[in-house]
């Protein structure tokens, strides 16, 4: 993955890194650099998290079937206690002590307490307790981003009322790339970026991603990634990957547009 050069300016450049559930038992000492590589060169970054096969893992676990809705996790009632025990308790700890024992700095974070960001459901009959963002609090990020740590948040919410909600990490990335007007998402997973028909794209546009949705190449988990990237794409983010956590993979630029 290469960075483009941006116009030189004041603030710090921001990266918004995702990192996708299944990547997170296995990784390589490289991520680790590359992030403190990154953070040399003067970026600040804040990275999101899922935890699918965790998640999984748990729900069999107390026999509670599981299925996806456009990619997205249905959630019901009693398995959202699991998600976020998972999410919360488990994952959150473990990527936060990983990245604190490669010396980097992390505070972990959720969005259950409305602090990070608010949430509600984003349509209970479709996928149960999951949630949307709202609003997020980005004064709030850019104090964490601004004493020197990493804020490492897991996608989990609550309503206003402490209803606990499963958020999608991809949406819960681009909401707070958005808001923090970052350089650049990277949506780290198990794939080294999009592939059609076995072949892995090096960029892509939106209009081809529509095509691809429709014709069903891209389905499943990568139907968020897509669409959380077109929607950056479009509200000013200039960059967006999607990659492997070598950073292999897939740009997604405007059609024309060469960054
Ligand atoms: N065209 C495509 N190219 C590559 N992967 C695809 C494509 N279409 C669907 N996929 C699927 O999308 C998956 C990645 O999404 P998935 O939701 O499983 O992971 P994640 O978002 O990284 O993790 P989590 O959901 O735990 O945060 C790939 O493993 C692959 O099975
Ligand atoms: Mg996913």
């Amino acid at each position: 993955m290469t960075m483009s050069k941006s116009m030189p300016h004041t603030d710090p450049k921001k990266l918004v890194i995702k990192l996708g559930g299944s990547m997170l038992a296995g990784l390589h000492s490289s991520f680790f650099d590359s992030l403190k590589k990154y953070l040399s060169e003067g970026y600040q970054i804040v990275i999101v998290h899922g935890g699918g096969p965790m998640i999984n893992e748990e729900l069999e676990k107390n026999n509670i079937a599981y299925k996806t809705v456009n990619g997205i996790r249905y959630t019901s009632k009693e398995a959202v206690g699991i998600v976020q025990n998972a999410l919360v308790e488990k994952v959150n700890p473990f990527l936060t002590n990983q990245l604190l024992s490669a010396n980097i700095q992390t505070v972990g974070l959720n969005g259950m307490d409305g602090s990070i960001f608010e949430s509600d459901f984003l349509d209970e009959h479709v996928y149960g307790y999951v949630g949307k963002i709202q609003k997020v609090h980005d004064e709030k990020i850019q104090s964490y981003l601004h004493s020197g740590q990493i804020p490492v948040i897991a996608c989990f919410g609550a309503t206003s009322d402490g209803i606990p909600l499963n958020i999608n990490g991809d949406t819960v990335a681009s909401d707070i790339a958005l808001a923090i007007k970052a350089e650049a998402l990277v949506l780290v997973t198990d794939t080294n970026g999009i592939k059609i028909q076995g072949e892995v794209k090096e960029e892509v546009n939106p209009e081809e991603i529509n095509d691809w949705i429709n014709s069903e190449d891209i389905f499943g988990g990568m139907i968020p990634k897509v669409k959380a990237a077109v929607e950056c794409l479009e509200s000013g983010i200039p960059e967006i990957h999607i990659v492997n956590q070598y950073f292999e993979g897939t740009k997604i630029a405007k059609e024309g547009v060469r960054l």
